[in-house]
């Protein structure tokens, strides 16, 4: 898989993405990760990559050149799946978007910054637009983060235990059962019984009971969902 990802402050994105389960993953080849500084893309000697709103709005607007340059070099040398802005008004990224976006040969992300993006970026060259909450962030790196890291763990020998990522929280629309490790006791709070008797049937009976339970009382919406 590979994924672009174009930003006007790409060291932010140095540290999430060079560590860790995300580094490791370009590493052994399954991701290639390429920030795009898209001040590259700006002709002008200050290399402006936004400018005024029409009609008076506060704030600074992305302005068109530089992403459509830069977008369609991208897309003349190989074909993309989904050209994806992060946006406070996109649809909220769950983990059915993560596997969705996991199966993809190749994925484009621009991060907004600014009042957001002139108008004819999003009606001709985005695809998807995506938020990770209802609250509003600086830019869209974090967020552009954040939909890599929970990407590329899903990839096939991401992580160690692939097992791990199918059991992950949210995979089938429940929270996560309690997980414990040693000591079976620590200050009398005992581990439940059953994780210690080695009986496998049980203890999934029991795993499954438990994030039933758990979602019913933390995340009821996710059971009405069904
Ligand atoms: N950019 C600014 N706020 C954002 C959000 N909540 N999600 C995605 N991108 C954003």
């Amino acid at each position: 898989m590979r994924i672009d990802i174009i930003s006007v402050v790409p060291d932010l994105l140095a540290s999430p993405l060079g560590e860790s389960i995300l580094s490791r993953a370009q590493q052994k080849g399954l991701v290639e990760i390429v920030v795009h500084n898209l001040h590259d893309y700006a002709h002008d000697k200050r290399k402006t990559t936004d400018d005024y709103p029409f009609g008076g709005e506060a704030g600074m607007v992305m302005k068109c050149e530089p992403v459509f340059e830069l977008v369609e070099k991208l897309q003349s040398e190989r074909t993309y799946d989904e050209v994806i802005y992060m946006s406070p008004d996109g649809i909220v990224y769950n983990q059915h978007e993560a596997n969705r976006l996991s199966m993809m040969e190749n994925i484009i992300i621009l991060c907004g910054h600014y009042k957001g993006i002139d108008q004819r970026i999003r009606d001709h060259l985005i695809t998807r637009e995506i938020s990770i909450g209802d609250y509003v962030l600086t830019g869209g790196e974090l967020a552009a983060a954040v939909i890599a890291d929970s990407v590329v763990r899903l990839l096939p020998g991401a992580i160690g235990d692939e097992e791990s990522a199918l059991s992950d929280c949210f995979q089938d629309d429940m929270l996560a059962p309690p997980v414990y490790t040693r000591p079976a006791d620590f200050r009398g709070w005992k581990v439940p019984d059953v994780l210690l008797s080695g009986n496998f049937g049980e203890i999934e009976k029991w795993k499954e009971a438990q994030a039933y339970e758990r979602t019913k009382l933390l995340r009821p919406d996710l059971l009405e969902e069904k």
